[in-house]
């Protein structure tokens, strides 16, 4: 069923703590599945992404409880998984699909992992080409280029290896791997990205090292369970962050959102865009985290490209929002990854926000969008991409008329109670 907003003059005030990052949250339950004995999680992601993970190890026979925001993990480390006797649904996630490939493929058994509509489009062979160079056994349609993938675990050896595309969740997936191979690992990522897994590793008792741009693991090591404290999801606040900035009157406060310097790119491209916003920040389990203060702003347009994009990336939906209200031109370039995301969200975010009157138009790597322009009312399609949702639900705050939004439900991909937060601070 389709969601109409229609908001007549509003202003946002009141502070508002987002859900716990979700980068992080499949994480911790992975860690802790690979763990000997029990770790705990708080500030776990509640989000559908979050669960598809939960259920994928629960079928490999891990002990999951879930306690609210709270998760703890009993295992017997990795060697006590059992082959799974059902298909591995990985649903909408990407991060589940794509890391539990490293996992599985240094396995006993054989597995298989199947996800959404969404997923058997998007490419695997990223993953499957180093993996395979350390020895993995995965078959799949097109030679393994999408879902469903058959693992068949098996020895892995230590590759050198320097990733073609900027991904955390490639550098990820052969970095789990790597655990499970004879010899040292090395990854080389020429742009930096997420570094959530070498920093949860560590966390984990893991010794893993980088040199400039190389990251060194050696195999066979152990994990030793711990206990997890999940911050807010940047990438969910950039929504409230950005419907802040544009809609009049307005000030609201972000506790406790994570501020990993590879995930901050939203800060430094509102700063330079001239927004009004503080930060205040602290250290927990190796992660930064932050309360951020955002006040409505006069922004001008910007160019965002080069190695600021993988510090942004699923921020870009409303980043291009933002920018329809900035005064000037805005230019996204080198975000070609945008491409096979949950959708296309070049094409997406283009089509959707030109229904809605903005100028903006789509380049092969990005988008220029010239502003400031007024928003219009309009039936705005989420492609079941949760970004794309949140995104149209913050362009009705300041638009002219109705706006309904197809499959909402998508939402709760990475942030379930997303629409009523926002009403939440609505004067
Ligand atoms: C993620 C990495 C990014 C990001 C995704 C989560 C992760 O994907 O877009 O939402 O948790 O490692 P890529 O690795 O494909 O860039």
């Amino acid at each position: 069923m389709a969601l109409t907003l229609k908001y007549s003059t509003p202003s946002l005030n009141g502070t508002i703590q987002v859900p716990g990052d979700k980068s992080i949250s499949h994480r911790s339950i992975m860690f802790g599945a690979m763990a000997e004995g029990t770790t705990t999680v708080e500030g776990f992601l509640l989000g559908d992404d979050c669960l598809s993970t939960i259920s994928c190890f629960r079928k490999l026979g891990v002990e999951i409880n879930l306690d609210g925001d709270k998760v703890s993990i009993t295992s017997g480390g990795e060697a006590s998984w059992q082959e799974p006797a059902e298909v591995l649904d990985t649903g909408n996630s990407g991060t589940t699909t794509r890391l539990m490939l490293g996992l599985l493929a240094g396995t006993s058994f054989h597995s298989v992992m199947a996800g959404d509509e969404s997923i058997a489009k998007r490419p695997m062979k990223r993953i499957n080409d180093p993996l395979r160079q350390m020895g993995a056994d995965i078959r799949g349609r097109r030679d393994g280029q999408f879902t469903p993938l058959a693992i068949q675990g098996t020895k892995l050896s230590a590759i050198d290896y320097t990733l073609p595309v900027a991904s955390a969740q490639v550098k990820s997936a052969i970095l789990l791997a790597a655990l499970k191979a004879e010899g040292t690992t090395r990854v080389t990522e020429p742009v930096a990205t997420r570094d959530h897994t070498e920093i949860m590793l560590e966390h984990f008792g893991v010794k893993i090292s980088k040199n400039i741009d190389t990251i060194e693991i050696e195999g066979g090591q152990k994990l030793t369970a711990n206990h997890v404290k999940v911050p807010g999801d940047i990438s969910s606040a950039a929504f409230l962050i950005g419907a802040a900035l544009i809609t009049p009157n307005s000030e609201v406060r972000l506790t406790n959102v994570g501020t990993n310097p590879t995930r901050t790119g939203i800060l430094d491209v509102i700063r330079q865009m001239g927004a009004d916003f503080e930060v205040e920040e602290w250290k927990t389990s190796g992660e930064r985290s932050a309360d951020l203060t955002i006040r409505s702003s006069s922004l001008n347009g910007i160019e965002i490209g080069g190695d600021l994009i993988p510090r942004l990336i699923d921020e870009i939906p409303l980043i291009a929002l933002v920018a329809t209200q900035a005064n000037g031109t805005t230019v996204i370039k080198d975000a070609e990854e945008l491409r096979v995301k949950e959708t296309d969200r070049i094409a997406a975010v283009v089509e959707e926000l030109s229904k809605m009157g903005a100028d903006i138009e789509a380049t092969d790597d990005g988008m220029i969008i010239n502003g400031p322009t007024p928003l219009t009312g309009a039936s705005v399609k989420s492609y079941g991409d949760h970004r794309l949702g949140m995104m149209a639900a913050v362009a009705a705050l300041i638009a002219s008329g109705d706006v309904s939004i197809d499959n909402p439900a998508c939402i709760s991909v990475s942030y379930p109670d997303f629409v009523a937060q926002l009403d939440s601070l609505i004067n």
